[in-house]
């Protein structure tokens, strides 16, 4: 496992994209089984760079750059296990150097949900993905479908910008009471950890609901919004259509349930991504199977 952390050592990629397929696992470090699945699926695709960047330019002001978990260290040793071809772990001065010049503006996916919760995140996310293809120049890219709008908004660059990489969309790990694993977890506390739970059935209820045969999305957003009342703070619970994230007039086809709250001073986002048919409801890839960009 080849330790890269600055642009120069990125040189060394050279000989392994010789050897075949280079495949990407971008993450902000703090890594849980979630992102070891991601590497685990990129061994699938060829020889794996993990990137461990937390990002600032994806961070508003007030949210939680400064205390967002940090170490290294405990990083490496679990991605040791895994044994990825190389790391890649620069500094923000390495990454953006003084300037906060040119950024790549996200399409329309990211006007809802969550890019309307945080203002400027999706630029932030897309122009440090950017980088990170051009910088490595990787064949596929592996991100988890448990940040499903972050998924797609990147699709759309890739497709509208002609980024020559293959995505990938790996399914979200839970723990084995439905939480979604999420590195700022390990800031909820007692009883915060139990309320957390209201997203998880919060996204079981309007399953069931669509199961039952409910199709109207106002009705299903209520039932969301009912699980999500021990929550601080709900940001969003809504139906969408995949993979445009538009208002769907019924819930049928592709679509996604997704919803974000604050639980205490975390703040927790969940989804599921559904195949709504006659004959009933089924989950459901991001992209497209074949499709490079979803
Ligand atoms: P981060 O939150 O560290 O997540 C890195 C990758 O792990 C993302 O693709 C995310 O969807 C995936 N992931 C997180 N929790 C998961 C879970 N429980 N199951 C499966 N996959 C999970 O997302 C980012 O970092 C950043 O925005 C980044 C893309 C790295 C750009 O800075």
């Amino acid at each position: 496992m080849d330790l890269l952390r600055w642009r120069a050592d990125l040189a060394r990629l050279a000989s392994l994209r010789r050897g075949g397929r280079l495949v990407l696992v971008p993450t902000m470090g703090a890594l849980h089984e979630g992102h070891l699945s991601l590497v685990k699926e990129a061994a699938r695709h060829g020889a794996v760079v993990v990137s461990l960047f937390v990002n600032p330019t994806q961070f508003g002001p007030g949210e939680d750059y400064a205390a967002y978990p940090r170490d290294l260290a405990a990083d490496l040793d679990l991605l040791r296990a895994l044994a990825p071809a190389a790391v890649f772990a620069p500094t923000a001065q390495e990454m953006y150097g003084s300037g906060a010049g040119a950024t790549v503006q996200p399409g329309p996916r990211a006007a809802v949900l969550c890019g309307a919760a945080r203002p400027g995140h999706f630029a932030g996310v897309l122009t440090v993905v950017a980088k990170l293809f051009h910088l490595i120049g990787p064949d596929v890219a592996v991100f988890g479908r448990k940040d499903a709008q972050q998924c797609l908004v990147i699709a759309e660059m890739v497709r509208d910008l002609d980024f020559p990489v293959r995505l990938v969309d790996a399914p979200t790990v839970r723990e084995s009471d439905g939480l979604a694993m999420s590195s700022r977890n390990r800031f909820l506390a007692g009883a915060d950890r139990q309320r957390a739970l209201c997203l998880w059935r919060a996204l079981s209820l309007a399953k069931a609901r669509l199961e039952a045969g409910e199709r109207a999305p106002e009705a299903i957003e209520q039932a969301m919004r009912g699980e999500l009342a021990v929550a601080d703070r709900i940001d969003y619970a809504e139906v969408r259509t995949l993979p445009e994230l538009e208002r769907p007039a019924r819930a049928l086809g592709r679509v996604l349930l997704a919803v974000a709250a604050g639980v205490g001073r975390t703040r927790l986002i969940d989804n599921l991504a559904l195949n709504v048919g006659p004959d009933g409801v089924e989950p459901c890839a991001l992209f497209e199977v074949g499709a490079t960009t979803g």
